[in-house]
């Protein structure tokens, strides 16, 4: 994600968030280089979906991820998810965690792909909409149970002629 990537952003983050981040946030968010990775998926130039992440020590926070109303359930929240826990991975985290609404079962059945389990509720964190938090974790990353599920969904999205070609530099690493 570039600085110039934000009028896109911020228009899907309106359009599928209640209490959406600002402008600012996120290019404060993008001036920290050594902790942060934040990443676009893009499709004919245009941003389809975002996934943000925060290392702090061994542990990868996963900020935001959202993908355009008109672009769900076609495996991009996938991609963006893989990718980023790649990077994650390589900054040297052993674990992930991310907060997701109760309701947001979707959402929940794309991260428990990835291993993340419950871990606890905090009460009320989406207070815009008076909903409590699932806080969920991913723990052994970059271990073999963790490697595995990462191929197995590697796997699915080459099924589905979503991973970008290996010769292309922004390519996923093999
Ligand atoms: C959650 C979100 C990022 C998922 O992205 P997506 O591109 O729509 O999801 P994908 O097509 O990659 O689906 C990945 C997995 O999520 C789950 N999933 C996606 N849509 C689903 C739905 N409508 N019902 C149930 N499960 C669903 C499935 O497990 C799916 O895996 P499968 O394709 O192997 O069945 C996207 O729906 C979104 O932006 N939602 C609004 C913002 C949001 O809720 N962000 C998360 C905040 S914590």
């Amino acid at each position: 994600m570039r600085g110039a990537d934000l009028d896109e952003v911020i228009a899907i983050e309106r359009k599928v968030f209640s209490a959406p981040w600002s402008r600012s946030l996120y290019r404060d968010e993008l001036a920290i280089t050594d902790t942060r990775r934040y990443l676009v998926a893009s499709e004919h130039r245009r941003v389809v979906g975002y996934v943000g992440l925060m290392m702090i020590l061994d542990e990868a926070h996963v900020t935001t991820i959202a993908v355009d109303s008109a672009h769900q359930g076609r495996g991009i929240g996938k991609l963006l998810l893989y990718r980023v826990l790649l990077d994650a991975i390589a900054l040297g985290a052993t674990c992930a965690t991310l907060e997701v609404r109760v309701s947001n079962t979707a959402a929940q059945a794309l991260y428990h792909q990835f291993g993340f389990v419950p871990a606890g509720i905090r009460k009320n964190y989406y207070a815009d909409v008076n909903e409590d938090g699932l806080v969920m974790w991913a723990y052994g990353l970059g271990e073999e149970a963790s490697r595995h599920r990462l191929e197995k969904v590697r796997a699915s999205l080459e099924e589905r002629a979503l991973l970008v070609r290996a010769d292309d530099p922004r390519g996923l690493p093999r």
